[in-house]
């Protein structure tokens, strides 16, 4: 979709009301640093052509963004929205002559939405055009002014606002549009107005702009989007906590409409980016993180957690204290009680006894691990990576079975190192027995 849209993210902000090291738009929502869901957003409307303006702990945001294609401007010292807008203008000059300006807060930005204000704005004809929405509590955010005949007047912020102001529920949501050519000189004129002041703390706020144009006679529009969803912004931990849990709830609706069970939907904590088969059932307490796959018919705690880089395929159970990561686990595999498994490949109908442990981490570095078909790793053992444990095996209750040495296929290993015992199991067929329905 070509719609010829630039697109600037503001995300220098020091994010004082974090009270944080970590840059405010660094911090995850269900597993996705902010910036990153904002990012995928404003590129799903259709912008083609991004430019973040960083400042606070810029390096580590770009080091978190890895070779994505986005340009970056860098505004030093953070002398408010206006500047920062200002920054990206001048440091990135957008490709198209339309520039879709978003806070780098806004972690559930509707791409649709967005591509509905942007066709607004350029149906509407301003040259600049701020995206509102009234909402219930509207305390903290910038008030939308209007004249008696409903013209667009003013952005108040909430320091600004007097008692009569502090009454209008509709709101800035810190989405704009704007014309470069019109706009860059205002800009320019407002930060330089407003930050030619003594005082070096203060800010230019890009709410501004809009009373400049009126006087100007520059035609400015509050279009008010869709506003049939909560906007969600962070500005402190509470909410990060809020938005948090309104994509969860949402998260788990969407697995509970396409035919997933979660006994308990409040203890339990899925990321964005996981996939989870039908008829697969995820009990209490488990936490599943960011981009995690699994199949049909699994089940799943209770307390488990299955970490980054987890795959499990269909009929697996993964029971109580059962930690997974970074491990492939194959149809049929059972490792349903005080379990670690870390860098491991387990095939088909392997079960991990209760207890089992492979240690894929030495100090220094993580080495991976095979578990072939329907071995059987006993209770209280310890697999040290780089395992190799071969199909059809078994490893005895609390063996530890030494780096690098591999238990061959079939065999019986037991004991502190593990050693093979003479006699092979011959068990091909054999059913399990929970598969026996015995338990
Ligand atoms: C802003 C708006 C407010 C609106 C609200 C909606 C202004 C002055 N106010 O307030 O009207 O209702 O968003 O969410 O814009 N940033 C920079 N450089 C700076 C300062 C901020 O890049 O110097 C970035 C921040 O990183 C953040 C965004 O701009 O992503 C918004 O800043 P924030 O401090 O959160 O503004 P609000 O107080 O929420
Ligand atoms: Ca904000």
């Amino acid at each position: 979709m070509d719609i010829q849209l630039s697109a600037i993210i503001l995300a220098a902000g020091r994010g004082s009301r974090m009270k944080s090291d970590v840059p405010k738009v660094l911090h995850p929502v269900l597993g996705i640093p902010m910036i990153e869901l904002v990012t995928q957003q404003v590129r799903q409307c259709g912008a083609d052509d991004l430019t973040l303006v960083l400042g606070h702990g810029a390096p580590l945001v770009e080091k978190a963004l890895g070779d994505a294609p986005i340009r970056c401007a860098i505004q030093e010292p953070q002398r408010g929205t206006a500047d920062a807008v200002l920054a990206g203008l001048l440091q990135q000059p957008p490709l198209h002559s339309d520039v879709l300006v978003v806070n780098g807060d806004l972690p559930d930005l509707d791409p649709k939405l967005l591509a509905r204000f942007v066709a607004d704005h350029r149906s509407g004809g301003a040259a600049f055009s701020v995206a509102t929405a009234q909402v219930s509590d509207p305390v903290g955010m910038g008030r939308i002014v209007r004249n008696d005949e409903g013209a667009f007047q003013q952005i108040v912020e909430q320091q600004d606002a007097n008692p009569v102001i502090q009454q209008i529920d509709e709101v800035n949501l810190g989405l704009y549009m704007l014309q470069v050519e019109t706009i860059l000189p205002i800009l320019q004129q407002v930060v330089t107005e407003d930050l030619s002041t003594a005082d070096a703390g203060f800010e230019s706020y890009l709410t501004r702009v809009v009373e400049v144009l009126v006087q100007k006679d520059i035609a400015v529009a509050a279009v008010p989007v869709a506003a049939d969803r909560q906007f969600l912004q962070v500005n402190d931990r509470r909410g990060l906590a809020r938005a948090s849990r309104v994509l969860q709830d949402r998260l788990q609706q969407q697995f509970l409409e396409a035919g997933v069970t979660i006994i308990d939907p409040l203890t339990t904590w899925i990321e964005l980016e996981v996939e989870i088969g039908t008829d697969t059932v995820i009990h209490p307490q488990t936490v599943i993180r960011r981009g995690v796959r699994v199949g049909r018919h699994c089940e799943i705690g209770p307390f488990a957690h299955l970490r980054e880089g987890t795959v499990i395929e269909n009929d697996v159970k993964v029971g109580n204290f059962v930690e997974i990561n970074r491990s492939h686990l194959a149809n049929g595999v059972r490792a349903k009680h005080l379990a670690y498994l870390g860098d491991t490949q387990v095939e088909r109908g392997a079960n991990i006894g209760a207890g089992a442990v492979v240690a894929n981490y030495d100090g220094t570095k993580k080495s991976p691990t095979v578990i072939g078909e329907r071995a059987f790793i006993g209770s209280g053992s310890v697999i040290v990576a780089p395992g190799q444990i071969g199909a059809d095996s078994i490893v005895g209750a609390g063996a530890v079975v030494p780096p690098g040495k591999p238990v061959e296929s079939g065999s019986i290993v037991v004991g502190v190192p593990a050693r093979k015992l003479k006699r092979n199991i011959n068990r091909p067929g054999e059913i399990r027995e929970d598969e026996r329905g015995i338990r």
